[in-house]
């Protein structure tokens, strides 16, 4: 849950290192650290807290060395301290990881025993301490690199100096996301892209149980056991301006105004309006034949995801769909099931919930399939087969526009089985696409909308509490709504299914307790606006989120957000935007950091 970086070239290190520590604060933000070489010896700068901290420790680095890395941390083992920090030094080894090192303490007592003295309270320094204790019987860093690894149990993308070799980075990875970045007489890795993307968009994917040596001029790919792997690096399209805020003020606001395109990037190509098909490339056969139902597993906004996918399967497609949390699912008793393919959706692919409990389905031998955002990652290359979602990198910690294309590509799944099982002529098919090519448009249009939620939620801001109902697809885009609330503006709120409001969420109602009420065009109108004038009737405020041709609405509430409607399953990538301004205003007004909220991090890859 940590963002590694360094660099080998002719240029100065820090700077480079730091700018990429900027581009990767997203995965951990409670302290930060870097390594340079430096004539012969490597030195270290570590600051607790936010990444400016260490930039201004390092100010008189930024002429040193030309070979070095940097770390982001997100605490696991042992208190954010300068102490705990990394990079963590051991003889003459110098490393920085990200990941967590499950055996540390088993590991930890044996090197204690042998006679090493220990620093810090991480586990990251068990690794440096492994590496340094066998460098010193063999001699050779590799080797010891490969001995060391036996004995880890855990994941780990780890970057190793060595004070006798300055002009070398050794790399290995197992389980956690790193990248290597190929420029002219300089090379680079980072855990994620958009810390390279400034340098280079040549890319060379790391796999798991490989270990990489680099040198300004070289790059060589080995596996565990040291047999080298050829890989040629991949050109990456993706500008450097995606990856940046692009004029505003938070990343999360842009990647909300960046959904048209990232809903467009990740459909486009895979529809055929002119045949009424959709295509999924991905896909080598065909879902419908050889599996009856569907086991969605996923955390956090991607569970979400998950359970507004749920009814496109059943309702469209008609396979029964059951959606679990990653964390439950690898730790039950799972009946499992060949006739079920087991459907995993991950924005980054690093969630250590996710893999565990994909990783649990390969293991029983289940047929099994990943919705990923991030290319490479751990979870899209254990899958049988992954569809990405096209979202372009994901900076803001609170998922945005992830999410909206994890449900169009479950949307496009739901509608290629109902298309296999005959459920949906083509001439229906053909209607969907061409609703789907005008929502961008539509979308576009629910963004305008931004004012009037921002002046609704400078009235609603100061409340300490919400309640948000829906029924059917606006059920789980009410627990998406409260997430994001939560999440970012520290507003406690809870999500209904608005029929169960009257087995107990009713007694909170007052004036003290606002209600989201999400209410777009669908059958179920009527029964939850039933629901809003039983809270009406209670004292309780309303904000409501109505379809555009709705005249009833505005006679109950004087806050209502309207939004476009196109078809009650596309509607919900047009919900979704008010729910996710409405919580990046009330977080604005309330001066929190929206794009690195307290205790959160981006890709949670520990337990
Ligand atoms: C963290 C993030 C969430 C995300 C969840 C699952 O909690 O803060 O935004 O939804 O992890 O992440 P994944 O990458 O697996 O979708």
């Amino acid at each position: 849950m940590c963002g590694i970086v360094g660099y080998t070239g002719n240029k100065y290190a820090v700077p480079i290192i730091i700018d990429g520590l900027k581009r990767l604060e997203y995965r951990g933000y409670d302290s930060a650290g870097v390594a340079v070489h430096e004539r012969n010896a490597i030195k270290i700068v570590r600051a607790v807290g936010k990444l400016r901290n260490l930039i201004e420790k390092t100010a008189n680095l930024k002429a040193s060395g030309t070979s070095g890395i940097g770390h982001t941390r997100w605490a696991t083992h042992g208190k954010p301290s300068e102490v705990n920090a990394h990079p963590h030094k051991a003889g003459s080894i110098v490393l920085v990881h990200n990941g967590i090192i499950e055996n540390y303490g088993e590991l930890k007592a044996r090197l204690i025993k042998k006679g090493v003295i220990f620093e810090s309270e991480t586990d990251t320094e068990v690794i440096a301490q492994l590496i340094n204790f066998y460098f010193q019987e063999t001699k050779d860093l590799f080797s010891a690199i490969i001995r060391s690894i036996k004995d880890l149990r855990g994941s780990f993308a780890c970057a190793v100096l060595n004070e006798k070799e300055p002009d070398k980075i050794y790399l290995m990875k197992y389980e956690s996301p790193l990248v290597i970045g190929l420029g002219d007489r300089e090379n680079f890795f980072a855990s994620d892209m958009p810390a390279l993307l400034p340098y280079t968009n040549r890319i060379v994917f790391l796999k798991d149980g490989e270990i990489a040596v680099l040198t300004d001029k070289t790059y060589k790919i080995f596996d565990f056991s040291g047999n080298e792997v050829k890989r040629e690096p991949e050109i990456m399209n993706i500008s450097i301006s995606q990856a940046e805020k692009g004029g505003y003020p938070h990343f999360m606001l842009k990647e909300i105004f960046e959904q048209p395109e990232a809903f467009i990037n990740t459909v486009r190509t895979r529809l055929h309006p002119d045949k009424g098909e959709i295509v999924l490339d991905e896909l080598n056969y065909k879902i419908s034949e050889r599996f009856s139902s569907i086991h969605i597993v996923a955390c956090g906004t991607s569970y979400h995801a998950g359970l507004l996918g749920r009814i496109f399967l059943e309702e469209l497609a008609e396979m029964p769909v059951y959606v679990e949390i990653a964390s439950e699912f690898r730790y039950k008793k799972n009946f499992f099931n060949k006739d079920t393919l087991y459907l995993f959706i991950s924005q980054s692919g690093s969630t250590a919930d996710t893999l565990a409990a994909l990783k649990k389905c390969k293991e029983a031998g289940m047929g099994t399939l990943a919705i990923c955002n991030v290319l490479g990652s751990s979870i899209s290359l254990e899958a049988d087969n992954t569809i990405y979602t096209h979202a372009g990198p994901e900076i803001g910690v609170a998922s945005t526009k992830a999410f909206s294309t994890q449900v169009s590509v479950l949307l496009l799944l739901a509608l290629k089985i109902a298309g296999e099982k005959n459920l949906l002529k083509r001439k229906e098919i053909k209607k969907y696409i061409n609703d789907m090519l005008s929502l961008p448009r539509l979308m576009e249009e629910a963004l305008k909308s931004s004012e009037n939620i921002k002046d609704i939620a400078k009235k609603f801001h100061k409340y300490t509490n919400f309640l948000y109902l829906g029924r059917g697809l606006s059920y789980p885009l009410a627990m998406e709504g409260a997430l994001k609330l939560k999440e970012i503006s520290y507003i406690h709120a809870e999500a209904y299914a608005a029929g169960e409001m009257k087995h107990g969420p009713i007694a909170l109602i007052d004036e003290n307790m606002p209600t989201f009420l999400i209410n777009p065009e669908s059958p179920h109108f009527e029964k939850t606006l039933s629901n809003m004038q039983e809270v009406l009737a209670r004292g309780g405020k309303i904000i409501a989120l109505a379809s555009n041709n709705d005249s009833t609405t505005k006679n109950y509430t004087d806050y209502i957000i309207y939004i476009p409607h196109i078809n009650t399953y596309l509607d919900t990538l047009l919900t979704i935007i008010p729910l996710q301004l409405f919580a990046y205003y009330c977080a604005v007004l309330k001066g929190t950091d929206v794009d690195q909220p307290r205790n959160l991090a981006k890709s949670v890859t520990v337990e």
